[in-house]
């Protein structure tokens, strides 16, 4: 039985299905990162400001720090690829 608050929400994020039961006012970037515990989106400054969490959701760019994950619920979330360090060999 979950709490009253929480919400089990259905996504799929680079083709990984993920349903979790989350706080709908934490942002969609915290749920997925730190409750399904996908590795990506990168996570940046959490304001809307950097750009680090930009993914496309359902096709559109979004700022996934920026939403909420109550409206995570059966969207399609496409991560960038991740970037070439420079201190790569
Ligand atoms: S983490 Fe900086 S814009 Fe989302």
């Amino acid at each position: 039985m979950l709490p009253e608050m929480m919400l089990k929400v259905t996504f799929t994020v680079d083709g990984d299905e993920y349903c979790v039961d989350a706080w709908p006012d934490l942002s969609a970037l915290r749920t997925i990162r730190d409750v399904a515990r996908h590795p990506r989106p990168r996570r940046g400054c959490e304001m809307g400001l950097c750009g680090s969490c930009e993914s496309k959701v359902d096709g559109i760019e979004t700022r996934l720090c920026q939403m909420t994950s109550a409206s995570l619920d059966g969207v399609m979330i496409e991560t960038p690829p991740p970037r070439r360090s420079m201190f790569a060999v």
